[in-house]
């Protein structure tokens, strides 16, 4: 268990976690799908009707594991260039949660909407054009041990896109430069730190141009020292205008980034609001409640 999901804090504002690592990203990631390089909260510049489709939207989510009910109508939307972040206590759901939105767990009911189309789960050439377009990140990497982090990045590439090699490797150094990992391009992940080995899935998720990114708990497997780089480059996206919807227990990250904290309890959205509501000093909301209870636990 690594320090920083209790010890976030909720009552302050500050650049939780940055550090300055030798090799952290280089440069401000820029988004062509965004279209811009908007700052937190902006609006990418696009015509109204765009802007009133959400990027992503989930409805009326619900799944059984057992004979228990472990999502119950969980439903979420978020614009294009937006950071919202789910926190909520262990099992609360926000795992499955993000695994059904691109079926790693199939829903039992609900719809998922992408840019305003709705994902026909049953169709495998949809789900995977689909999955092409919402990247996921994973607290535990999941990286091929047996390939150098240029490849990891550049597999998908080449299978998925069918590049080349030679254009797939270009692309994937491009990526790991993005985050700050050219120099350790050849390495494989057992020489890598979990810092860099986030990174370089990071840069394999980005290589595959994604409307949406998916993070559930990026950080979490970190040892502390080394959360700040990680949560650089998810910072790096977020200004770019990456839309993001992530779980995290980043509570100072959360306060200075998202647009909105979405507050999930025994499998139901609780609560949700912008940081500045529900993370108000003296505000009387679950969130608040969660977050101090936490610091209870340092
Ligand atoms: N395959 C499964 N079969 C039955 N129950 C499951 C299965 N997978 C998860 N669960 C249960 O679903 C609930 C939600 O789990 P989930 O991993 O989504 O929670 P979480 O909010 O991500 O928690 P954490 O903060 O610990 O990561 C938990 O009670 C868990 O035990
Ligand atoms: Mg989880």
């Amino acid at each position: 268990m690594n320090e920083t999901p209790h010890q976030a804090e909720c009552g302050r504002e500050n650049e939780a976690g940055m550090t300055s690592a030798a090799d952290r990203p280089q440069g401000g990631f820029t988004d062509s799908s965004a279209g811009n390089d908007a700052g937190h909260g902006q609006q990418p510049a696009t015509s109204a009707r765009e802007s009133a489709t959400p990027a992503l939207a989930a409805v009326n989510i619900s799944k059984m594991l057992g004979s228990r009910l472990i999502l119950d109508s969980v439903s979420i939307s978020i614009g294009r260039g937006e950071l919202k972040v789910i926190i909520g206590p262990s099992g609360a759901g926000k795992s499955t949660f993000l695994q059904s939105i691109n079926c790693l767990i199939p829903p039992d009911t609900g719809q998922i909407f992408l840019e305003g189309r709705e994902l026909n789960m049953h169709d495998k050439h949809d789900l995977r054009m689909f999955r092409q377009q919402v990247g996921m990140i994973f607290q535990d990497f999941n990286l091929f041990d047996h390939l150098s982090a240029v490849d990891n990045v550049s597999v998908a590439l080449r299978k998925v896109r069918g590049m080349s090699r030679k254009d797939a490797h270009k692309r994937a150094m491009s990526e790991l430069d993005r985050v700050g990992l050219a120099n350790r391009a050849k390495l494989y992940p057992a020489e890598l730190s979990g810092g860099q080995k986030q990174r370089v899935a990071f840069a394999r998720a980005l290589a595959m141009d994604p409307k949406v990114l998916l993070l559930d708990e990026p950080t979490s497997a970190l040892d502390p020292e080394l959360v700040g780089e990680v949560l650089e480059v998810i910072r790096y996206l977020a200004k770019g205008g990456m839309t993001m919807l992530m779980a995290t227990h980043q509570m100072d990250f959360a306060r200075a980034l998202a647009n909105e904290i979405i507050f999930m309890e025994q499998g139901k959205v609780i609560e949700s609001g912008s940081p500045a509501e529900l993370l108000a000093p003296g505000s009387n909301t679950r969130t608040m409640d969660f977050c101090s209870r936490l610091d209870l636990e340092l």
